[in-house]
């Protein structure tokens, strides 16, 4: 009897486990958050500033597609940044709390040396973080390598900044890949697109879908 009863136990125990472990699988980067209300009003377009927007960017069946060239300008007459064509999410810049990008991103072969989304805003920088592809790999700026295949395929992205802990963390496909310090600075806000940085291909293009901002429950 006494024995039954420390199997039953022992059992029991391994069923626990097994559904705590299920939980810890299950859980998401998002939760915790709640997932903001946006509108075309929140997609600021940035692209060079000589060309029409339709002609580097499009929307069609909800994924935004996003070019642009070595050799274009930048996206104001006043700016000597490289060449971009980005969404500059409008509304959201925050200063505190913890806050969260989402977006299922796609980069086609060829497009390198490039920033595909950031984290605007530091003290001495101009970003808390920059996701680029070289190569066809995805690194956060040049190193470390976050992903080394990404050419052509649909990846989810989320990105989490955590003012008060100044950290920030990257997970791709629902997985933390990567937890590094913020750098500091009194603003932030998010973007995504092609920004051309060193060694920069001609041709660059990014796709998004899915585009989420959310902010963790008080
Ligand atoms: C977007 O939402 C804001 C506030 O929620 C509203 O004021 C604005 O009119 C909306 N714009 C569009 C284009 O729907
Ligand atoms: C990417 O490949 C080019 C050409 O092979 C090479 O010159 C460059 O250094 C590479 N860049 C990185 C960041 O690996």
């Amino acid at each position: 009897m006494n024995s039954y009863f420390i199997l039953a136990l022992f059992f029991y125990s391994v069923l626990i486990q097994l559904s705590s472990q299920k939980a810890v699988d299950a859980s998401d980067p998002t939760d915790g958050f709640i997932s903001l209300p946006l509108n075309s009003s929140n997609f600021d377009i940035q692209r060079p500033y000589n060309v029409p927007v339709g002609h580097r960017y499009s929307f069609i069946h909800g994924i935004h597609r996003l070019w642009v060239f070595s050799t274009d300008k930048p996206h104001s007459l006043t700016s000597k940044t490289s060449a971009r064509t980005e969404i500059r999410i409008r509304g959201y810049d925050y200063s505190s709390g913890v806050w969260q990008f989402e977006g299922y991103g796609y980069v086609p072969k060829g497009t390198s040396g490039v920033c595909i989304m950031q984290l605007f805003g530091a003290s001495q920088h101009a970003t808390t973080l920059m996701m680029r592809v070289y190569n066809g790999s995805l690194s956060y700026y040049r190193a470390p390598i976050l992903v080394p295949h990404i050419y052509n395929r649909w990846f989810r992205l989320n990105v989490i900044h955590d003012i008060g802990a100044k950290k920030v963390k990257v997970f791709i496909d629902g997985i933390l890949k990567f937890e590094t310090d913020d750098r500091g600075g009194p603003s932030h806000y998010f973007k995504c697109g092609v920004y051309a940085q060193n060694d920069d291909s001609y041709y660059m293009e990014s796709r998004w879908k899915g585009i989420k901002v959310l902010k963790k429950r008080d």
